[in-house]
């Protein structure tokens, strides 16, 4: 056994059936991100550990290797290497990851894009800031919630142990790294509206001359978990209300064919998942026939990820070349398209994956439904329209190796914006935690917040 998880709690194995999903009792769990903080500590926290730390297990460039230990990580082994982020005490032991509710300890983010052919579980550790920033610009953790909350906790972990003697030595650390992590990628917003939600906390607590810092860095880190919890419960309200919208438009009883690009299940939130969420829900009442999901090219998040997803949760599913889709539309009944999304702007103009934008005109000429599940941390009201959504330029690299392996002839140049726009005019509905609003009516959902 390797003493790399030393301190944390066994994990399920995945073959495991009697591991259940929370979501659906009769499913097993789907690894996934998770905030699972455990061990019964009461609120005070009277028992914080001394040391706290965030390991990542998996990702390219990780610091310390070693073979994994089975029982462990046998959940987040698959044809390729997993990446967790953990947050541990080094007390809690056997609790359940699922249990998140009441019980305080753990903090964990899977991800599986390590490099496919290792088939080896690395970890990496997380310090602070500087390593959260690295994983998520690295594309170790990606998907617009997990960014935010991977980002967020490593900023947890960097002041858990640290004296703060005034209250604007707070303020101003926490203001320098949130704003710091933002810019580890710029078009997801998710990362960008919680550290503008937590520096206007902190602002508001500071005013307050009751409390005192310790107590700020108290609530300030408390805020940084119920992000865990409050994604997962958004990913359950847009499944159900994915669902209800999408299987309205079915024959009651049928079942339905479905198509999502990029990944945007347990393995970019903090669970259960955005579009990935709604095809759960519909699979979990029976109305799934079968859902294809893209490779999505250069980074292979379909592939890899979505397609382990949809096997780990034994859901009907075929993976297509994103050069497929519109053969595919031609020859398969698909009753809807849909994906996530990075951000979407106020008129509903949504940045997501590079490819989506070309998925939603087929839909179009096909006139296939195509729907965007996201929760309103991606949604930037700020922005009004789609054009001005920076997009994140990624490295030739990604296009033109596959691992070490070149595939592209070496001197040719490449283009490689990591997402594109797909304008609100090719959109059905925007499926949120509050509803399903038309693209131009997103604006709605303020009235609801
Ligand atoms: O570059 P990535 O892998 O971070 O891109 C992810 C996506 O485009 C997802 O669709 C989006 O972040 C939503 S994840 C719920």
């Amino acid at each position: 056994m390797s003493s790399l998880v030393d301190g944390v709690p066994s994990k399920p194995d995945v073959s495991d059936a009697s591991v259940m999903s929370p979501w659906n009792p009769t499913t097993p769990m789907c690894p996934r991100p998770w905030c699972s903080i455990t061990g019964n500590v009461p609120a005070n926290r009277q028992h914080r550990p001394k040391t706290q730390s965030v390991t990542i297990l998996g990702g390219a460039q990780d610091v310390r290797t070693g073979p994994p230990e089975a029982a462990r990580i046998n959940r987040y082994r698959v044809p390729g290497s997993g990446t967790v982020i953990r947050v541990s005490d080094r007390r809690s032991r056997n609790h359940h990851p699922e249990e998140i509710a009441g019980r305080r300890r753990i903090w964990e983010i899977v991800e599986l894009l390590g490099p496919q052919e290792t088939g080896r579980n690395r970890y990496i550790s997380i310090a602070g800031v500087e390593d959260g920033w690295k994983v998520i610009s690295k594309m170790q953790v990606r998907g617009a919630p997990a960014i935010a909350i991977v980002g967020c906790l490593s900023l947890a972990v960097e002041i858990y142990n640290e004296t703060f003697i005034t209250k604007q030595m707070f303020k101003q650390e926490i203001e320098g790294k949130l704003n710091y992590l933002v810019s580890a990628r710029p078009t997801a917003v998710n990362m960008k509206l919680a550290a503008d939600d937590l520096i206007g906390m902190v602002n508001d607590w500071v005013e307050k001359s009751v409390i005192s810092v310790t107590e700020i860095k108290e609530r300030f880190i408390h805020e940084i978990e119920a992000m865990l919890e409050k994604d997962i419960s958004n990913n359950m309200a847009i499944g159900t209300f994915g669902a209800e919208r999408i299987l309205k438009d079915v024959p009651s009883g049928s079942s339905l064919q479905l198509l999502t690009h990029c990944n945007t299940g347990s393995l970019a939130t903090a669970g259960y998942g955005t579009a990935l969420g709604v095809i759960r829900k519909i699979f979990d009442q029976n109305r799934l026939e079968h859902v294809f999901c893209t490779e999505t090219r250069p980074y292979n998040q379909g592939a890899r990820l979505t397609a382990y997803e949809f096997v780990h949760d034994k859901i009907p599913a075929t993976l297509v070349l994103d050069s497929m889709v519109a053969s595919l539309f031609k020859s398969r009944k698909i009753a809807a398209v849909v994906v996530g999304a990075d951000r979407v702007a106020s008129n509903g103009d949504t940045a997501n994956k590079i490819g989506t934008y070309q998925i939603a005109v087929v839909a179009k000429h096909h006139a296939v439904p195509f729907y965007v599940a996201a929760p309103s941390t991606s949604i930037d009201f700020e922005i009004s329209e789609g054009d001005r959504i920076e997009i994140e330029q990624r490295p030739d690299r990604e296009m033109t190796h596959i691992g070490e392996h070149r595939i592209a002839a070496p001197g040719i140049r490449c283009w490689n914006p990591a997402f594109d726009v797909t304008p609100a005019n090719l959109i059905t509905g925007i499926i949120t935690e509050k509803g399903v609003f038309a693209p131009n009516d997103i604006r709605k959902l303020l009235e609801l917040q």
